[in-house]
């Protein structure tokens, strides 16, 4: 599996994000369990509640694509500081992923640090806890 090609589709799907109202872009790419790569960008919105993360869109075309799991995501981002994902975007990541899965937080000029699952969302709710 290669990061580079994570990293290449995370920064286009950036490039095409739409984000007039926060001028801050956002990509992300999830690898499936197959290897196969899908992206997404932020979708801002006029009615601002309505806008999407980059996460969302990622994992929304993973699931359209028939992959099931997340095997490895990047999300990438703008500015100096960490882009982690968001509080709602770690629990959509959480329900197709295992706690040490590899969330890699990248800028314009690459990887910045990465971070299991499970140090971003510990103790977490997930499917399983519905079926005890
Ligand atoms: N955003 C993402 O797309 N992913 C993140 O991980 C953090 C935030 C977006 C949402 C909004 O369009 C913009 O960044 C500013 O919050």
């Amino acid at each position: 599996m290669s990061l580079d090609a994570l990293f290449d589709a995370a920064r286009e799907a950036q490039a095409r994000a739409y984000a007039p109202y926060s001028d801050f872009k956002v990509g992300a790419a999830v690898q499936g369990e197959s290897g196969a790569i899908y992206a997404g960008c932020n979708v801002e919105n006029a009615a601002y509640p309505v806008g999407t993360c980059a996460e969302a869109g990622a994992i929304a075309a993973m699931i359209a694509g028939g992959a099931e799991r997340i095997a490895a995501i990047v999300v990438m981002g703008e500015g100096p500081s960490l882009v982690t994902p968001c509080g709602g975007c770690r629990q959509r990541i959480r329900e197709f992923a295992l706690p040490e899965t590899p969330i890699h937080v990248a800028g314009p000029e690459g990887l910045r640090r990465t971070f299991a699952l499970d140090e971003l969302l510990p103790f977490s709710f997930g499917p399983n806890n519905l079926r005890a």
